[in-house]
């Protein structure tokens, strides 16, 4: 009989003959840290929509309000801890010779749990950029002292050093997951509703160059239809079973040896 959760012994050896695995994340990753994610009820906050809170032009009309909304992300975020899905994934990377990781999430949890192959499309909420001098600066306080906080060299307003929505990516993580996203063998796509662009379309450059996809969702997505399987679930238990599947049968194949590899994609 088939598992319910749909790791089936054929996914995972399928999975483990991958020379280069690559995983992407969005917010339903850190959903059982307790993070809400951006899309649906509990993406709300004090009734705005991430929509209409992450973009540059409610940032210009009222920076209280907008930093007040990442003060709060950034304090549910230094009150939790990675969950068992981040450690899965910190796991593949420590048994898998060639791995990537990619994520859309500004929370710093992949880091925590250990992750280092690590490639942060949308920036993260721990840093701030100057808003006159674009001078990065970490911004580990929490809760901010002085809302909205100011430049430390010139007084200027700190921006979120995130991608907003309108922004383009910057420019070396875009061409680095692009580079990863193109050269994998098998791709895992982990609590992410596949909707923002050009994030979402990286299943589908991996896909259409010929790697293995596997979404890891309790929910079908745009691109469900799209990618080899799709896994329902939460991303903690799925994520688990499937990590401890594919390193089992990894080290009982003698590992992947690296000289073998035609691409190494570690971040
Ligand atoms: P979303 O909030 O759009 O989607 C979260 C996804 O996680 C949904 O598909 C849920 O079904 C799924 N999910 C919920 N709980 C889960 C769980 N326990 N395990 C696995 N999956 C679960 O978040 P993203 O796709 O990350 O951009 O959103 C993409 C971008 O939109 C974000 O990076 C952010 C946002 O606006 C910026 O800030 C630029």
């Amino acid at each position: 009989m088939e598992p319910a959760s749909g790791v089936t012994r054929r996914l995972v050896e399928r999975l483990s003959k991958a020379k280069t695995l690559a995983v992407l994340t969005g917010a339903g990753v850190s959903q059982e840290s307790g993070v809400p994610t951006f899309r649906g009820e509990e993406g709300l906050w004090r009734q705005h929509r991430a929509e209409e809170l992450a973009t540059w032009q409610a940032f210009e009309t009222d920076p209280k309000l907008v930093w007040s909304w990442y003060d709060y992300r950034r304090q549910v975020v230094s009150d939790s801890e990675p969950n068992p899905a981040h450690a899965a994934i910190a796991e593949l990377e420590k048994g898998y010779p060639h791995f990537s990781l990619i994520t859309q999430n500004t929370d710093g949890l992949h880091e925590r749990a250990g992750s280092t192959a690590l490639v942060e499309l949308h920036g993260s909420i721990w840093r701030a950029r100057c808003t006159a001098e674009q001078t990065v600066h970490d911004l580990p306080e929490s809760p901010l002292t002085q809302i909205p906080p100011l430049c430390p060299d010139c007084g200027s307003l700190l921006r979120p050093d995130v991608v907003w929505y309108g922004e383009p990516l910057p420019m070396d993580a875009y061409e680095r997951s692009h580079e990863i996203a193109s050269s994998c063998d098998a791709m895992l796509v982990v609590g992410t509703s596949a909707v923002v662009h050009p994030a979402a379309s990286l299943p589908l450059v991996a896909k259409h160059m010929g790697a293995f996809v596997v979404e890891v969702n309790p929910a079908y997505t745009p691109i469900s239809a799209l990618v080899d399987a799709t896994l329902l679930g939460k991303a903690g238990d799925i994520m688990q079973e499937l990590a401890a599947g594919v390193l089992e049968a990894v080290e009982a194949a003698g590992g992947t040896a690296p000289d073998t590899v035609s691409n190494s994609a570690s971040a």
